[in-house]
C-alpha cells in the first residue's frame, strides 16, 4: 500500500537510508511501473539535487538511459553559478539519440547555463578500436574532465535487461547468468554484493574514479530494479540514491 503524504515520504526516505547505509535518499511519491508520469518525477527530484549541488566550475558527470534522459528533461534553469561543465560519464549506446549521455549532457548544459562536451565513441569497442580512439587528442580531453569530475548522476540497471539493451553476445549473456549479475551501472555489471563480475569495452569513467568521486547520484525507480538498487549501494556509502516509492517499499521489505 502507498503512503502518498509528505510526511510518510520522508519518514519512508529515512528508513531506505538507514537499510541501505547511504548518506541521502530522496523517494517519489508513486510507482513507477504502473504511472509513467513518476519517471518525471525522479527526474524532477534528481533534477532540484543537482541544481543545489552545482556551483561555479563544478564538473558534472552524466550516463544514458531513459531515466537520466528525465533528469535531463526536468532540471531547473539555473543562471547564478558560472563555468558549470556537463559531460557524458562513459560513450554513448548508439541508437536512441535522445537516451545517450551525450544528448543529456547537452540538455542539462542548456538548463545549467552551463558548458559541456561530447563523447564520440561507441560504449561497446574491440580492444584495437579502444586504444586508438584514447590516442586522440578531443577523447583524451574530454576523459580529463571526467576524472575530476565533482559529482556524478547515473542510471541504474538490471543486468539482464542491459544485456538485452546492448545485444551482448551469447557467451557475455551466460558469464553474466553464471556470475550472478544483477546490475549494470556506467557500464559495469555488480553482482548483489556490488562486486564486479563483468566491464564494458568503452572509454569513460573508471570504477575507482567512481569511487572517488565526491558526489555521486544514482537514479532509479520500479519494483524491478530494487535488486539493482540494492547492488549499487553496497559500492559508494557517500552517495544518493533517488527512487520511487513503490521500489523504495520493497527494499525495506528486502533482506
Ligand atoms: O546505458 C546507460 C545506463 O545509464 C546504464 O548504465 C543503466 O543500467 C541504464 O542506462 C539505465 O537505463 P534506464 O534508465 O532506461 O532503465
Amino acid at each position: 500500500e502507498l503512503l502518498y503524504t509528505t510526511r510518510g515520504i520522508v519518514d519512508l526516505e529515512e528508513k531506505v537510508r538507514v537499510k541501505l547505509g547511504i548518506d541521502r535518499v530522496l523517494i517519489t511519491p508513486g510507482n513507477l511501473e504502473e504511472d509513467e508520469y513518476v519517471l518525471e518525477d525522479l527526474g524532477k527530484i534528481a533534477g532540484k539535487l543537482i541544481e543545489k549541488l552545482a556551483k561555479d566550475n563544478t564538473i558534472i558527470g552524466v550516463t544514458g538511459g531513459t531515466t537520466m534522459a528525465a533528469v535531463g528533461k526536468k532540471i531547473p534553469r539555473q543562471s547564478k553559478h558560472k563555468g558549470i561543465m556537463v559531460v557524458p560519464a562513459r560513450g554513448g549506446l548508439g541508437r536512441e539519440v535522445e537516451n545517450q549521455a551525450n544528448t543529456i549532457s547537452a540538455e542539462m548544459a542548456r538548463q545549467l547555463n552551463a558548458d559541456y562536451r561530447l563523447l564520440h565513441a561507441s560504449d561497446t569497442l574491440g580492444e584495437k578500436a579502444l586504444e586508438s580512439i584514447l590516442q586522440d587528442p578531443e577523447i583524451k580531453e574530454v576523459i580529463g574532465i571526467i576524472k575530476s569530475a565533482d559529482l556524478l548522476v547515473f542510471g541504474i540497471g538490471r543486468a539482464d535487461k542491459m544485456a538485452q539493451r546492448r545485444e551482448l553476445p551469447d557467451e557475455t549473456v551466460k558469464k553474466l547468468e553464471r556470475l550472478k549479475a544483477v546490475s549494470e551501472a556506467f557500464g559495469y555489471y555488480f553482482n548483489r554484493n556490488g562486486e564486479i563480475v563483468h566491464e564494458t569495452n568503452s572509454i569513460g569513467i573508471k570504477f575507482q574514479e567512481f569511487q572517488q568521486i565526491p558526489n555521486a547520484i544514482g537514479v532509479a525507480g520500479g519494483v524491478g530494479k530494487v535488486e539493482a538498487i540494492l547492488a549499487i549501494s553496497h559500492l559508494k556509502k557517500n552517495m544518493t540514491l533517488v527512487t520511487d516509492e513503490a521500489a523504495a517499499l520493497e527494499i525495506l521489505k528486502n533482506s
